[in-house]
């Protein structure tokens, strides 16, 4: 029999299949669905600073906020309370339906907010753990990309302190140095990298001449550069990995095992094929691992990384040099 169990953020999960937070695990309906489903772990909706930030822009429609800065903080703080009222009711709720599968609970940030006290509501709350699901958009020639990340590395270090639970930090792929981040993650005490978030998309609509939404689901062909990352920080930067985005199957979740993935995300496939799909990957996943003679997860984990093959220059590949790649 094979052995599916993993080891992630020191939680015990029974199988890598994490169910990614999206509308789908945006109630406590749907987070015991995913559950039921046979999911190893479940992450809910995010909590977004964003929306919060969003509503004060509503709200104070109006009032002149130079004028009446307190009125700004009011309703901030207004709107945050009841925001953040509504989702420790959903970790709660989540919680005693979702029986013994891990439940993560997800909070976007964007600027320096009131993380440090809520992390640690969220944990009184019943949550296994916390994904910070980190973006900032740079959107000023003034910003260095050292700015950029020293903003990621206050808000882990922020809600660090103040929560004991297992942190898991989702990152977008723009980043200079993503070995150098991972390390300053690691050390200032995150537990995993979940690598790569997905975000909103943009397109152009010629003929209402517009900006309009894009795709919002993942191809099962979006996955390659989240696999080399997984692969080349394998044992490499202090912390454990996740993969994300276009795993679609039990074949793509495999390759991000033996790259050295600890657990996976998907969110897409599940849109696109119903819960269903979260047995139907772990029964192919099974098979597949008896084909190839692994008979754990953990056996079979960072198999093809950049540390375990020894060779980092072919994970480090980027031009298509005739003589290395084959192709001119
Ligand atoms: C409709 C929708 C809603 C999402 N909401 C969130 C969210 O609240 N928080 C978050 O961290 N990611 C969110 N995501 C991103 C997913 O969790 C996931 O990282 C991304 O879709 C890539 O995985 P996939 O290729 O399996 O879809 C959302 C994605 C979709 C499609």
């Amino acid at each position: 029999m094979v052995d599916l169990r993993t080891h992630y953020m020191g939680l015990v999960l029974d199988n890598p299949l994490i169910v990614a937070s999206s509308g789908l695990t945006g109630s406590p309906e749907g987070a015991e669905k995913a559950a039921a489903a046979g999911a190893g772990a479940v992450v809910l909706k995010s909590l977004f600073e964003e929306q919060i930030l969003a509503e004060l822009g509503k709200e104070s429609e109006g009032i002149d906020l130079d004028a009446y800065p307190e009125a700004e903080a009011f309703i901030y703080r207004t709107a945050w309370e009841e925001d953040s009222d509504a989702y420790l009711s959903l970790v709660r709720d989540s919680k005693q339906r979702v029986g013994r599968t891990p439940l993560i609970a997800s909070i976007n940030c964007v600027g320096s907010g009131n993380w440090a006290s809520f992390a640690s509501q969220i944990e009184q709350a019943g949550a296994d753990a916390l994904e910070l699901n980190i973006a900032y958009m740079p959107n000023s020639p003034a910003l260095s990309s050292k700015d950029i990340e020293d903003r990621v590395l206050s808000t882990v270090k922020e809600v660090r302190h103040s929560t004991k639970l297992p942190i898991e930090v989702k990152l977008g792929s723009y980043y200079s140095s993503l070995p150098h981040l991972a390390a300053s993650i690691s050390k200032l005490g995150a537990n995993a990298l979940v690598l790569f978030n997905r975000f909103y998309r943009l397109d152009i609509d010629i003929d209402a001449m517009k900006l309009v939404r894009a795709q919002p689901m993942s191809g099962g062909d979006e996955y390659y550069d989240s696999l080399r990352w997984m692969a080349l920080l394998f044992q490499r930067a202090g912390i454990e990995l996740c993969g994300a985005t276009g795993i679609h199957d039990a074949q793509t979740m495999a390759k991000f095992i033996l790259a050295g993935a600890s657990a996976v995300q998907i969110c897409s496939a599940l849109y696109k094929g119903g819960w269903k799909t979260v047995g139907k990957i772990l029964d192919d996943l099974r098979s597949l691992m008896e084909t190839q003679g692994f008979s754990s997860v953990d056996s079979m984990r960072g198999r093809l990384s950049a540390k375990s093959t020894g060779r980092l220059e072919e994970y480090m590949r980027l031009q298509y040099i005739k003589a290395l790649t084959g192709i001119s």
